[in-house]
């Protein structure tokens, strides 16, 4: 989605202070015609994120908006924030993510939700809601807009690891003693990323949003691994 020459598009991409979003940004930065919206929880980690990429592309279009995807509370704030700057939106990254494979460390968002479930999917389940609106005035200006959500080939139970993920709408939250693992609860969030992206897309067929998952492959690199056992 290359922007056309003069019209510059803006893209949100969730936790891009590092790792997958923060290399994503660097890219659209480069080489397209963008302005990227940083929606990083951490103000310094995001500011720090925005000094390097100008150090590295003076010109570069690039800003911080302060977003915690285990709070609907910050969500809501994050959309109010973005809405308040008046600018368009074209392409949403739902990439930012939560990965703790430790089975004795479960947790919970502000809310009330499992932690992966409240972050990886809750959080970006209303963000995107919040932000439809304007994706698809954009679609309607310039023919088409995007959303793009970072996944996990883990979420299959073919290259899964452990028990295979499902959605299980009567312990959605893993309370029911012993049903809690990190893994898991890791790989049931990005199986709800997967049909979040397959349901979305059927509903916004004909609009021009289009409406996609990724994984990206195993990337250790990034700061993924930051709560992984030793036995992950
Ligand atoms: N690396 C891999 O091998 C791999 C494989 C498959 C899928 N993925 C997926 O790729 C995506 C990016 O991961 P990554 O590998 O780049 O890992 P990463 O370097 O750890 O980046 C994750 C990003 O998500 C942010 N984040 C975590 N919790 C958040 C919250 N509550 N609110 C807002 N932002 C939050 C982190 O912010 P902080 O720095 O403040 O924590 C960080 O910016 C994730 O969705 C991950 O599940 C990664």
């Amino acid at each position: 989605m290359a922007s056309e020459e003069g019209l510059q598009k803006v893209c949100i991409i969730t936790g891009s202070n590092t790792g997958i979003g923060y290399n994503a940004a660097v890219k659209l930065l480069q080489n397209l015609n963008f302005e990227v919206i940083l929606a990083c929880r951490t103000p310094e980690k995001g500011e720090a994120a925005v000094e390097s990429m100008r150090q590295e592309l003076p010109n570069a279009k690039v800003s911080f908006m302060q977003l915690d995807l285990a709070s609907l509370k910050s969500v809501r704030k994050f959309a109010d924030d973005f809405h308040a700057t008046g600018k368009p939106l074209h392409v949403l990254c739902d990439n930012g993510g939560f990965g703790n494979s430790n089975d004795d460390q479960a947790a919970k968002t502000e809310d009330g939700f499992e932690l992966h479930m409240g972050t990886n999917h809750l959080g970006h389940f209303l963000l995107t809601m919040l932000l439809l609106g304007d994706l698809k005035k954009s679609a309607t200006e310039t023919g088409e807009a995007r959303i793009v959500v970072t996944t996990s080939s883990l979420h299959d139970p073919k290259t899964g690891r452990g028990p295979a993920p499902t959605i299980d709408f009567d312990n959605l939250m893993l309370e029911k003693e012993g049903t809690y693992k990190g893994l898991f609860a890791y790989s049931t969030s990005k199986l709800a990323n997967v049909l979040f992206t397959k349901e979305l897309a059927r509903r916004l067929e004909g609009t021009c949003v289009t409406v996609n998952c990724l994984c990206p492959g195993f990337i250790p690199l990034t700061g993924s691994m930051r709560h992984a056992s030793a036995f992950t």
